[in-house]
């Protein structure tokens, strides 16, 4: 297991490119489930869990080609995905306990198979996070679930799945996307009311249009979905990752860099880059660049509060957090999604930061400096919180456990390491 050492303190600078999205990418990897011919998605990023999500499509005898040679000695950020082979439409417990977004092909093998069977995703480190919301919506459209075994054993009506009107008792990103996805090929109209609006959902759902589907409503809280007899090939390019974005945006501002953020889409990021601004960091945006600069000493304390889009991202909540440590004053942080996505606070205290928490609220009292600790990541987006204060303190840190890290972040350590920053991963 690989460490990460972290010699802090040093301002980055010169310039970065964000990568594909993650939570579009693993959707859209799910919905190739609905084609009879391939699905190709481009600008996909090199991550852990779409390997993870690879080796499941493969595992139930479709063919997932990613990262294919580009004949150069290099590979290209491309998926070519092609399920028609499907003949195990089984997600076992191996695959689904390291990676929950594994539900997501639920809908998809229900709507096109008829049947499915899920391993029934654990407690994670943020939450209990249950996929109950999925399940009611799919059986409204018809479908009926046993357990098994630890699985979810799911079986769609004779004639396949039919349109329901659906409302989510609260939102729920992936469950809209497999709803959305499953009603696509389900038999007449679904309306899915209260549905996520975070762009990856519509990144989604322009790749099913692209496909073939009716799907109307796109961006709003209200999908309508009229289910088509078959959806065909086509090719999508994934939408950047704002969280990419705005973490390394932070990573900018806490180290008092001046540095430029390539292909971002920032209207994706109003709230987040609204607060960075509020916080005292200058940014300018310029033909898709984001120029960002910061000084440390001057960032104002500004309070937070998690929820869906388009509000401030919970997987923004933790890296955000790392730059008030720094802040001059208090500011409060309240997580509204997760019950428990607070596992970086413990770690933070070790470099110096003054944290209090309360429930679902961490009171942020921001240092002057920061110092060098041994830390371990808990969960993705806390890993990115660890590495930001690390590079922003004085002196070395360890941080042991970023295979979290990896899961999720296309080369961050390399990225920041393009910008200045000397962070060296080594075996544990
Ligand atoms: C997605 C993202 C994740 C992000 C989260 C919230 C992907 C692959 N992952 O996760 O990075 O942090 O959205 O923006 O896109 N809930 C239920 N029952 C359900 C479903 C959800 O109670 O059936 C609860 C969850 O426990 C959580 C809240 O609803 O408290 C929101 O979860 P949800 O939007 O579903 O998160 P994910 O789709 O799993």
């Amino acid at each position: 297991m690989d460490k990460l050492q972290v010699e802090g303190g040093r301002p980055l600078s010169g310039s970065v490119s964000v990568s594909g999205a993650k939570n579009a990418a693993l959707p859209l990897m799910a919905a190739s489930i609905l084609a009879s011919g391939p699905l190709t998605l481009t600008n996909i990023p090199r991550l852990g869990d779409l390997r993870t999500m690879g080796r499941l499509l493969r595992h139930m005898g479709g063919s997932a080609d990613l990262y294919p040679d580009d004949g150069a000695g290099g590979h290209r950020e491309e998926a070519v995905l092609s399920m028609s082979g499907i003949d195990r439409p089984e997600a076992p417990h191996d695959l689904v306990k390291t990676m929950r977004a594994s539900a997501l092909v639920l809908g998809p093998l229900l709507a096109r198979h008829g049947r499915a069977r899920v391993s029934l995703p654990g407690g994670c480190a943020i939450g209990v996070r249950p996929i109950d919301l999925h399940l009611k919506a799919l059986s409204n459209m018809g479908a009926e679930f046993d357990l098994s075994g630890g699985d979810i054993v799911a079986r769609a009506p004779k004639g396949g799945l039919v349109g329901a009107e659906i409302r989510f008792e609260s939102v729920t990103v992936t469950g809209t996307e497999n709803v959305m996805m499953a009603a696509a090929l389900a038999k007449g109209r679904t309306v899915i009311q209260n549905a996520a609006r975070e762009p990856e959902v519509t990144d989604t759902a322009r790749a099913l249009l692209a496909m073939g589907a009716k799907i109307t409503g796109v961006e709003s809280d209200e999908l309508v979905v009229d289910g088509v007899d078959a959806l065909s090939e086509a090719t999508h390019r994934v939408m950047p990752d704002r969280i990419e974005a705005a973490t390394l945006v932070a990573a900018v501002a806490l180290t008092g860099g001046s540095a430029v953020v390539r292909g971002a889409r920032l209207n994706d990021m109003a709230m987040v880059l609204g607060k960075f601004t509020e916080a005292g960091v200058l940014l300018r945006a310029h033909n898709g660049d984001l120029h960002v600069e910061s000084d440390p000493d001057l960032i104002a304390a500004v309070n937070i509060t998690t929820s869906p889009y388009p509000g401030f991202p919970t997987d923004m909540q933790a890296q955000f957090l790392a730059l008030m440590t720094r802040a001059r004053g208090a500011s409060i942080v309240t997580e509204t999604i997760f019950e428990n996505r607070f596992m970086h606070v413990a770690e933070l205290r070790r470099l110096g930061a003054d944290i209090t928490l309360e429930g679902r609220t961490a009171v942020v009292k921001g240092t002057e400096r920061l110092s060098g600790a041994p830390m371990t990541a808990s969960d993705l987006r806390a890993s990115a919180s660890l590495l930001l204060a690390a590079l922003a303190a004085e002196g070395t840190s360890d941080i042991y456990r970023v295979y979290h890290l990896d899961r999720g972040y296309d080369r961050l350590d390399q990225k920041l390491n393009s910008l200045g920053a000397r962070i060296t991963r080594m075996p544990a």
